[in-house]
Parts: C-alpha cells; sequence; structure tokens
C-alpha cells in the first residue's frame, strides 16, 4: 500500500472580472445584499466568443501543476475532471483534456458531483493510487457557469452566486503512509438531488426538443434552481460532520488542523464552521469574495492560492470538505 500526495497545483480564472455592481445593472439586486448574505465582491465570467470553455481552462490550470509537479505530461497515468458544466453534453471533458494536452492514450474519467467534485475526484485518485495501479494522476475541476445563467432577476438568487473557473492538481504516489491523503469521506443524500439541480436538458423530463417546441418564454428548467435556504441548513451539518468524520477516523481533533479549505459556497458557511470548529482566521482559506462560488473549481483553485501564499507548509494539517448537488458531500484529511 501507498499514499498519494499532492505535488502540483494550478489554477486559472478568466480576466473578465464582474463586480456586484456590473450585475445590478442588468437585475434588481445590489452590492449590499449580495455582500450580506454571500460574502461575494466581485466573480469572472468568461466573455462569450473570447475562447475559453471549462475544458480550456481546465487544460490552463492543469499545465500549471504538472509543471509544478516536476513531472511530464508523459508521467500522468489517468485524468479525472469533475464538473457540472461540460463543453458537451457528451463526451465529457476528461477525453478533450487528453487530447488538448496530448498525453497518451490513458484513462479519463468524468466526476458528475457538482461542488463536491473535486472532493470526490481526489478520493477517486487516491484509491487508485494506494492500490498502486496508478504513479501520478490529474485531477482537475473546472466550471463555466455564467453562459447557462438567469441573468435576469427572476435568476438573481442564484445568478449572482456564481463564477468561472478552474483548479488542478497532480496526485501522486507517495511511500511513507503517514504522509500525503491520509483518508477521503464520501456522502450523497438523493433525496434532495432537486432542490439544488438543472433538470433540462436531460432525458428524464426535457430534452431540447421540448425546450424548442414549447419556446415558453416563462421557461425557467434549463436554468440553475436552487432552494438556497434549505441548502444553507444541510450545508452547514453536512460540513461539521463530515470533516468530524474525517478528524476522528484519523485520531485528530479540531485544534489539530492547520488549514481548512472549505467549498467556496458562501462566505456565511465557512465562517459557521469557523466558529463551530473553533479555528482562527488564519486557520480556514476563503476567496469567495474575488471568485464567488466555481463548484467543482473552488477548492483547487483555493488551495492553489493558499499554497502560492505561503500557507500550506511541509507537515501542515490541511482539511478539505464541501457541499452541494445531489446532495454530495465530503472531506479529505491530509498531512502536507
Ligand atoms: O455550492 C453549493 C451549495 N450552495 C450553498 O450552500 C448556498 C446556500 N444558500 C445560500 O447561500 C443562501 O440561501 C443564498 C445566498 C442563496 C440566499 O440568501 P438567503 O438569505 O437565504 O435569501 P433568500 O433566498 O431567503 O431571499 C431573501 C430575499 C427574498 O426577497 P423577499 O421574498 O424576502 O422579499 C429574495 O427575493 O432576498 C431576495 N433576493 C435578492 N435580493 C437582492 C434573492 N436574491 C437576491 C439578490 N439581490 N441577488
Amino acid at each position: 500500500m501507498y499514499n498519494s500526495k499532492i505535488t502540483g497545483l494550478g489554477y486559472y480564472v478568466p480576466d473578465n472580472v464582474v463586480t456586484n455592481d456590473d450585475l445590478s445593472k442588468v437585475m434588481d439586486t445590489d452590492d449590499a445584499w449580495i455582500q450580506e448574505r454571500t460574502g461575494i465582491q466581485e466573480r469572472r465570467h468568461v466573455v462569450k466568443g473570447e475562447g475559453d470553455t471549462t475544458t480550456t481552462m481546465g487544460v490552463k490550470a492543469a499545465k500549471i501543476a504538472i509543471e509544478r509537479a516536476g513531472i511530464d505530461k508523459d508521467d500522468i497515468d489517468f485524468i479525472v475532471f469533475a464538473t457540472l458544466s461540460p463543453d458537451y453534453y457528451f463526451p465529457g471533458p476528461g477525453v478533450l483534456v487528453q487530447r488538448d494536452l496530448g498525453i497518451k492514450t490513458v484513462g479519463a474519467l468524468d466526476v458528475r458531483n457538482q461542488c463536491s467534485g473535486f472532493v470526490y475526484g481526489i478520493s477517486v485518485a487516491d484509491q487508485y493510487i494506494k492500490s498502486g495501479m496508478y504513479k501520478n494522476i490529474l485531477v482537475i475541476g473546472s466550471e463555466l457557469h455564467s453562459h447557462g445563467l438567469d441573468m435576469s432577476t427572476r435568476g438573481r438568487g442564484v445568478s449572482v452566486i456564481f463564477g468561472d473557473g478552474a483548479g488542478a492538481a497532480v496526485l501522486s504516489r507517495e511511500e511513507d503512509t503517514n504522509k500525503g491523503i491520509l483518508s477521503t469521506h464520501l456522502h450523497s443524500e438523493g433525496q434532495h438531488a432537486e432542490e439544488l439541480s438543472l433538470i433540462a436538458p436531460g432525458m428524464g423530463k426535457r430534452w431540447v426538443t421540448d425546450i424548442l417546441e414549447d419556446a415558453d418564454p416563462n421557461d425557467e428548467s434549463y436554468f440553475p434552481y436552487m432552494n438556497g435556504q434549505f441548502v444553507f441548513k444541510n450545508a452547514v451539518v453536512r460540513f461539521s460532520e463530515v470533516i468530524m468524520e474525517g478528524l476522528n477516523k484519523n485520531k485528530l481533533s479540531p485544534t489539530d488542523i492547520d488549514l481548512l479549505v472549505p467549498h467556496q459556497a458562501n462566505l456565511r458557511i465557512s465562517q459557521f464552521i469557523q466558529k463551530k470548529f473553533g479555528l482562527g482566521d488564519n486557520q480556514v482559506f476563503n476567496n469567495i469574495m474575488k471568485y464567488g462560488n466555481t463548484t467543482a473549481a473552488s477548492i483547487p483553485i483555493a488551495l492553489t492560492e493558499a499554497w502560492e501564499s505561503g500557507k500550506v507548509n511541509s507537515g501542515d494539517l490541511v482539511v478539505l470538505a464541501a457541499f452541494g448537488s445531489g446532495f454530495t458531500w465530503g472531506s479529505a484529511i491530509i498531512k502536507w
């Protein structure tokens, strides 16, 4: 048995900054509401027609992660790509990354676990490395939300929150089993699947042809829906549970945490968790203020920024935790 460790991190966000004031020009919202309820000050949106997609952003983040890992793209044994906003309905972006990075014909797996996608992704990668099957795995989380949001006042409860961007990590074999990813913990509760969802187009209820045939200007089925307060209430409970589960599994306590990198869902959620676990400001990393909620990309972007700013050092106990649509949630306990 081996462990896996994160040997390279990278992120990419589009240049186009969209402030709360920018949004208030196209919908009935305001900077004070958004900051008070979410902590978000601005986010990035890909400018339509300027070329960036979920895949290209993922590729840009991946190139940085691979370089920092000190390996060649040909050393990558497997690709895991987490997103809820793929370039195509099928195939998923994993194979597009294999193509665009010119990686040999390794396996490429697409993960559909929304805000928990990156944690699910590194959990999968960790198992492959632990078993000895693969040595280096590229895990990407990338999202292009902005093209699919309802930017009218009708969609304001969702659209002000989400942003575009990508993050990537290289996981590599670690011989010392006291180092690297110590454990991962994954959960789901499908009874709440529709509480945060995008149901059309889908084969289950409404396909593209149904949407076109209806041509209903009041059709909201192809915009994301979120029962915000219900999601919030579940998030704070599940975040806490899954962090505790990970700590208990490793006989650790909250005081052992050097850095918690929570999925950037809402600054209020991060602050609730911080208070609950008695953590100081320097023990929780947040960047939702700058990027909004980038779903599967949020943890790898935040982890990369934390690492770049010297907040992640050898020997540190780093905890990743996520909650989102599905509902799905998970954590990873890492000895850096
Ligand atoms: O990443 C996946 C997990 N996601 C989450 O964890 C998100 C969890 N939920 C949340 O973060 C919060 O529920 C939101 C930030 C989405 C919403 O905050 P809230 O405090 O739950 O607001 P609300 O939905 O209860 O809406 C309160 C009021 C409503 O007006 P009335 O009915 O009280 O008159 C909304 O229409 O705020 C109104 N509102 C807005 N006003 C200005 C909703 N969105 C906006 C907006 N600007 N953008």
